[in-house]
């Protein structure tokens, strides 16, 4: 395979319970069911490959966002097999990392952003799939 896929597309919303609906009668797909990131200061829910991001208060980083940006893509989100040693290589090809660690994320993988500074102005995340 050549270079790392993309595992999902995020967007900030300000309703879970409007945007989900919305999503899942475009794409003909079912959401998952919400789940709560206390840590992160969301909830989350997918449709397909698309992650949707509500924020649990106006003062959490995806609060803030929607405030100066307004709804819409929050961050993409690349798949990798070792997370630890992509933030390795990432780090030294001078990639701003914000986790220096891998963390809990969604749906139970671990994950890990870099800095919109370094990325073209983009939030970027990486996911090690759980189990993988
Ligand atoms: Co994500």
């Amino acid at each position: 395979m050549n270079g790392l896929p993309v595992d999902h597309v995020a967007l900030a919303v300000a309703s879970l319970d409007d945007a989900l609906p919305l999503y899942e009668r475009l794409s003909g797909a079912s959401g998952s069911r919400p789940e709560t990131l206390p840590e992160q200061g969301v909830r989350v829910a997918f449709v397909g490959d698309l992650e949707l991001l509500e924020p649990l208060d106006a003062d959490s980083p995806v609060g803030r966002f929607l405030a100066r940006r307004g709804p819409g893509l929050h961050h993409i989100a690349y798949r990798t097999g070792d997370l630890r040693a992509e933030l390795r290589r990432l780090a030294d090809e001078n990639y701003e990392l914000i986790d220096t660690e891998p963390r809990p994320g969604a749906r139970g993988h671990q994950v890990a952003f870099l800095h919109p500074r370094s990325t073209g102005g983009v939030l970027v995340e990486l996911v090690q799939v759980s189990g993988s």
